[in-house]
């Protein structure tokens, strides 16, 4: 499919087929996650593939599924049969732009390029498993009490966001088809 049919297609899906994901996908999604863009090729996001059940659960639990499905709203992270964790490691970051090739005052970053990386990764995520013919859901988790304990990342890793692959159950339009107009976005010369 075209770049561009890909993007008109694109949106987060929160509800999943009780289908189990290829192999062979789920390895072509990772691959392409890998060839993102990388402040001074830096490389410092990762990836925590969750695929067990009972971590899928457990995942969904520490980021509230319960508390929202007692509020009335539908589960739809423990539905997912994959879960990445997209993990940044800014010592990576300091440690790539200390090196001779950088001037050290690159350093003063106003937003931490590795959170730009990570939007990256995001990015080639999304596309990539419509691509594959899949859906994905992008739920934000930060300092998450009790997720790196259980997934074993390191104290120097910050977990980033939940990405969700799997099949599509809903046909659903997503928030894509409300957006501003264009003239609010995208400003010619001058804002
Ligand atoms: C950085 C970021 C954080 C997000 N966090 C959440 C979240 O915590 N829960 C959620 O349901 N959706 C989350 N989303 C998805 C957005 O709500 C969604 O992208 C937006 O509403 C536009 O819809 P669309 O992506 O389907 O076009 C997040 C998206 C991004 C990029």
């Amino acid at each position: 499919m075209s770049l561009y049919n890909l993007l008109s297609r694109r949106r987060m899906v929160r509800d999943y087929e009780d289908r189990p994901l290829e192999r062979d996908k789920l390895e072509r999604v990772l691959a392409a996650a890998l060839r993102g863009p990388s402040a001074g090729n830096s490389q410092g996001i990762s990836l925590v593939v969750v695929q067990k059940p009972e971590n899928r659960r457990a995942v969904a639990e520490l980021a509230g599924e319960s508390d929202w499905v007692s509020r009335g709203y539908p589960a739809w992270l423990s539905l997912a049969p994959v879960h990445l964790i997209l993990c940044a490691e800014p010592q990576v970051y300091w440690d790539r732009y200390s090196l001779p090739d950088k001037d050290a005052a690159e350093k003063n970053w106003p937003v931490p390029y590795w959170h730009v990386d990570a939007g990256c990764m995001l990015m080639i995520l999304l596309l990539a498993a419509l691509e594959e013919g899949l859906a994905a859901g992008f739920q934000g988790i930060h300092n998450l009490p009790g997720l790196a304990e259980h997934l074993g990342i390191p104290p120097n890793v910050e977990p980033i966001g939940l990405l969700t692959l799997g099949y599509s159950r809903s046909t659903r339009k997503g928030h894509s088809a409300n957006r501003p107009a264009r003239s609010q976005r995208i400003h010619l010369e001058q804002w």
